[in-house]
């Protein structure tokens, strides 16, 4: 018997019903992460967001001399010392440089080198030896044969880029790759080296202080803008959780910036001398030139102190830089402490931008700062009006104001 259209419509309606849709609840999907190795490094961990995910590349950029070498040496010896197979391969120096600082930072273990600048003796090599960590030292100074152009160029760097990446893939190898920052900032060859690899990492500080900041600027599997802070000591580098000891000197204004989501409080001290100079000299050490002249000229023109026949001297406390600028605050009484002779009262924090009219700007996740300062003993902090605050909460006393001149009257008087 033949159906009729309906029924065909209907048949067909039920086995569409019957199809079977694959739709499934985010929460009945399980992943299968893949357990993170440590690097033996609390700060390392917490800025790869919570160790190194197996088979990843990760760049790791920073000026020449800064501890790159040290940071990777340390991480490959803890792992082999852990039983976990690691390869270092340096183009940068010789198998006893290496040992050299491998008996330094005191190792062991599974760890094994090679001293060459041919990246393609990595062809077959790591199928066989099976290493779990690699490290490459450094990008700029390795080359494939089948290219004809030099070391470091963008050809050169692009390619044993790409040639790592599949070798970490492929092979199931986590690699640590060394960059160069040049003068611009930047690691040099080209930004296609940033897009390629999983994890973008700078290592920086003062290479005269010990302090070393390391910065995700990128990370495929962890929050960008987390920061670990290390000490450079004797042997290597070691995760400094007290590190805010280091940007407090003592006698300067305190102010607080965000590092990722860590509060640091850090001080800046002023000098304001006489100056035997046509032009006066504004110069600073780890706070932005430009801002500075801008709050000289706020300060002359919206507060009444006239540094146009003064040096201004304005210097972070242990070699911080910051951008941040919720700094202007503090460097702005620093400077007028230093220009009429006063000291500033101590245990307070100073926060709050400074715009062209002399007004105090709010700035991002005044709480958490000042949870900061509060916690580290400081009983008041000035900071700008306008910020929806639960004053009472607060152990420290809080004092709100709109206007800089506000601010340099309540400490210094009329
Ligand atoms: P290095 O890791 O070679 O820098 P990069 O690879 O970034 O060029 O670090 C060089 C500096 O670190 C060097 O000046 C010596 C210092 N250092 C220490 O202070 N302590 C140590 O334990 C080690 C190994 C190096
Ligand atoms: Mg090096």
């Amino acid at each position: 018997m033949m159906e009729t259209p309906s029924e065909y419509e209907e048949r067909k309606k039920r086995k569409d019903d019957q199809r079977k849709i694959n739709v499934f609840r985010l929460d009945d999907i399980t992943l299968v992460s893949r357990s993170r190795i440590s690097t033996g490094l609390e700060e390392f961990d917490l800025v790869l967001g919570g160790g190194i995910v197996p088979a990843s590349l990760i760049l790791i950029g920073g000026d020449p001399g800064i501890g790159k070498s040290t940071l990777l040496t340390q991480t490959a010896s803890f792992l082999a010392k852990g039983g976990q197979r690691v390869l270092y391969f340096s183009a940068e120096e010789s198998a006893e440089q290496v040992k050299l600082r491998v008996d330094r930072l005191g190792v062991g273990g599974d760890f094994h080198f090679i001293s060459d600048t041919d990246l393609s003796v990595l062809r077959d090599l790591p199928a066989a030896l099976k290493p779990k960590v690699m490290v490459v030292d450094s990008i700029q100074t390795v080359y494939l044969p089948e290219l004809s152009s030099s070391p470091g160029s963008v050809s050169q760097v692009r390619e044993c880029a790409n040639f790592l990446l599949r070798l970490a893939k492929e092979e199931d190898i986590a690699i640590f790759l060394v960059g160069h920052i040049t003068k611009e900032g930047v690691i040099a060859g080209p930004k296609v080296l940033e897009h390629l690899v999983d994890v973008v990492l700078y290592l920086e500080g003062e290479r005269e202080t010990g302090f070393r900041i390391l910065r995700a600027i990128k990370n495929r599997f962890g929050a960008v803008n987390e920061v670990g802070v290390f000490v450079m000591t004797e042997t290597g580098l070691q995760s400094h959780t007290k590190y805010e000891d280091l940007f407090l000197s003592g006698d300067g204004a305190v102010f607080c910036v965000l590092e990722g989501t860590r509060p640091i409080l850090v001080e800046v001290q002023a000098l304001v001398t006489k100056s035997y100079l046509a032009l006066p000299r504004r110069q600073s050490v780890g706070f932005d030139q430009v801002r500075l002249s801008l709050l000289c000229a706020i300060l002359e023109k919206k507060v009444g102190f006239n540094l146009s026949d003064r040096d201004v001297y304005v210097k972070v406390a242990g070699g911080f830089r910051t951008r941040d600028p919720s700094a202007d605050l503090a460097v702005a009484v620093a400077l007028v402490g230093s220009h009429i002779e006063r000291e500033l009262p101590e245990r307070s924090l100073f926060i709050g931008e400074v715009g062209l009219a002399g007004e105090l700007r709010p700035v991002r996740d005044l709480t958490l700062r000042l949870r900061e300062a509060e916690k580290k003993g400081f009983t008041k902090a000035f900071i700008p009006k306008g910020v929806d605050l639960k004053v009472k909460e607060f152990k420290l006393e809080i004092l709100s104001f709109s206007k800089l001149r506000e601010v340099i009257e309540r400490l210094f008087g009329p």
